[in-house]
């Protein structure tokens, strides 16, 4: 989750450009950048880790002689750009931190998001004599520009946008223009504040929203350029589009939470961005899973005798998902125990496993000491985090990141979504090296992941009204049951514990075969059930179980799959989420959950990014 911004006016802008960088902060970055235009050159400081860094890099480049030029003897610099970077493609270094330049240095790029057909291009264009100095898929972007420029920016960056296949967002800017920015968004957000003499360009809206709050959204496909005086924008063929100018009304707080009356609101509605991110590049071919930037042998992922994994909380949540997915495409055995239960009994760990140890924060004591247990009892250790640097990552012999971007509300969401879809590129490339799958149903299933994050938006807007509605009616309910099978038992339980630790109300979440067995004795009709219901080869007995439930009484909520009209015949209300893969289902069904205890704790008055007794990272034993 990069962040971009980019200046063009008439005032000195370095500190403009990182004032902006620092309100983009909370997405989270291992390395920052600037590029200004000075008096006949770029000048570009790059540094790792934060902008404290970054700022220090720049006074030992030169000072800022106080007027916002980068060197100490150029000209105030009135344009520039400037960038926080998530690593995906390339490793944390200087290096790799954007801004990129072309052959010449006479432009550059930052970029948000990611370029697919990178090596592809990368190779044209080295063919063509280009070099470059990143292992990055960003810097492809500048020497594209390189390519198609004649003496018009705009029309460079329209000729290398044809050419590019991802979703970013990015800004270049050109020595031979110096009053002119152009930036073009490719699903990635991307928006134009409008000053007095001076316009920027970013990311997000925080990061320009001390000097204005007059906004222009740039859309998906459009392009932008931006002068001292304007900004214009087309669409990719160089067609005007007319654009009316919106007033930002949020407050600086409300800013941050990107408009959203909450961080856990904001986050929900990030989870198609992050998963994009997880998954985007790992499957840029038709039909085989790239997992190379994990240093895991695929001698070893192919002999492997079992998987283990271990986690906590959510996180334990998304591995039993995982552990569907493993046994049923690659047909590995696969044990998951819950980190602090793992860590005091003794287990068996031997070389020929693969122990997978799932933290976002990277940083959870009982999951770390699992993992070290694996390890010296000779497992291979594999950690799925979202964290870089994080101390799971040192631990571990390799490391496959989930790229959610910083997660500020305590209740995980995003990063839920996106260590499932971790745990489902890891299934396939086992079933791949394996060959337990043929090649025609990997690749259905690849064609399935890539359609997630656009499903996960349309989920979204399609249950947040009616989740809420639910929620009105039920937010003075004593206590719910989660019921599920199979696929849909993870769900429940994260479900369950989403309401549990913001609304503070008693959950349960129960394989719904278990009911017969002792917990059917708490129905009645106080007791609002939740059944997760989509699509799947269980359905018919996930349904007898709903029909079990509501001849005590008790209140159906389902969630299923769009046009199953079975189960809203039974339920009393039905959330629907659209049509995918039945074994990728948690990842929608997850999110009217999320909704649902998301509006409940709200209508109860809660402050959901901080429940009480509750710490993001548990680094304590
Ligand atoms: C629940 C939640 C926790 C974490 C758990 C593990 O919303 O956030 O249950 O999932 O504390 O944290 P990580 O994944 O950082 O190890």
């Amino acid at each position: 989750m990069c962040g971009i911004v980019g200046y063009v006016g008439d005032r000195p802008c370095r500190d403009l450009l990182i004032a902006g960088l620092e309100k983009l902060e909370y997405r989270g970055y291992d390395s920052a950048g600037v590029s200004v235009i000075t008096d006949g050159e770029i000048d570009s400081v790059r540094a790792v880790g934060n902008l404290a860094n970054l700022r220090e890099a720049i006074d030992e480049h030169g000072g800022d002689g106080g007027d916002g030029g980068v060197a100490v003897a150029a000209p105030p610099a009135t344009i520039g750009v400037a960038h926080t970077r998530w690593a995906t493609h390339g490793r944390v270094t200087e290096e790799n931190a954007h801004p990129h330049g072309d052959c010449a240095d006479k432009i550059h790029i930052v970029l948000t998001g990611i370029v697919e057909n990178h090596a592809e291009l990368r190779k044209e264009l080295e063919a063509e004599g280009h070099t470059f100095s990143s292992e990055t898929d960003a810097e492809i972007v500048s020497h594209l520009i390189e390519r198609h420029y004649k003496d018009d920016l705009a029309a460079a960056v329209r000729g290398a946008f044809a050419e590019l296949r991802g979703h970013y967002a990015f800004v270049a800017m050109h020595l031979d223009q110096r009053d002119t920015l152009v930036a073009a968004r490719k699903e990635c957000p991307l928006i134009v504040g409008l000053g007095s003499d001076e316009n920027f360009v970013a990311s997000a809206i925080p990061a320009f929203l001390a000097e204005t709050r007059r906004v222009l959204m740039v859309e998906n496909g459009e392009i932008v350029t931006i002068t001292p005086d304007g900004a214009e924008i087309t669409d990719a063929d160089g067609n005007p589009i007319s654009r009316e100018e919106d007033e930002v009304t949020w407050d600086e707080d409300a800013a941050e939470k990107g408009g959203y009356p909450t961080f856990m609101k904001k986050e929900i509605h990030e989870q198609a961005d992050a998963v994009a991110e997880t998954i985007t590049d790992r499957l840029s071919g038709l039909d085989s899973v790239d997992l190379s930037g994990v240093d895991l042998d695929d001698e070893f992922l192919r002999t492997a005798d079992r998987l283990m994994i271990v986690a906590c909380g959510t996180s334990y949540h998304a591995g039993l998902v995982g552990r569907y997915a493993i046994e049923q495409w690659a047909r590995v055995p696969v044990g998951i125990d819950i980190a602090s239960e793992y860590r005091y009994r003794d287990p068996v760990s031997r070389p020929n496993d693969l122990v997978i140890g799932i933290t976002q924060s990277g940083e959870t004591a009982d999951t770390l000491a699992a993992m070290r247990l694996a390890g010296e009892g000779g497992s291979k250790v594999l950690a799925i985090t979202n964290i870089m640097g994080s101390q799971a990552t040192r631990d571990a012999d390799a490391v496959l990141f989930t790229r959610a971007g910083l997660e500020i509300g305590v209740a995980a969401t995003k990063t839920f979504t996106s260590q499932v879809a971790a745990m489902y590129l890891l299934a396939l490339r086992l079933a791949e090296l394996r060959g337990t799958m043929p090649p025609e149903r990997i690749a259905e299933l690849i064609a399935a992941i890539k359609g997630l994050p656009s499903k996960i938006d349309e989920t979204l807007a399609k249950v947040d009204k009616r989740a809420a509605a639910i929620a009105r009616t039920h937010k003075d309910q004593r206590f719910f049951l989660y019921l599920g099978r199979h696929i849909g038992l993870p769900i429940c339980l994260e479900g369950a514990l989403k309401l549990k630790e913001i609304s503070y109300i008693p959950a349960d979440a129960y394989a719904a075969g278990e009911m017969k067995h002792g917990p059917i004795a708490l129905l009645d009709e106080d007791t609002p059930v939740v059944c997760v219901a989509t699509d799947s080869p269980v359905l018919d007995k996930v349904l007898s179980n709903v029909e079990e439930v509501r001849a005590r009484g008790a209140d159906v909520i389902a969630v299923a799959t769009e046009g199953s009209d079975r189960v809203a015949e039974v339920a009393d209300q039905t959330l629907f989420v659209p049509r995918t893969d039945w074994m990728l289902q948690p990842i929608l069904a997850i999110l009217p959950l999320q909704l649902l205890a998301y509006y409940i704790a709200r209508e109860n008055g809660l402050n959901v990014d901080q429940p009480r007794n509750l710490a993001k990272t548990v680094t304590v034993e």
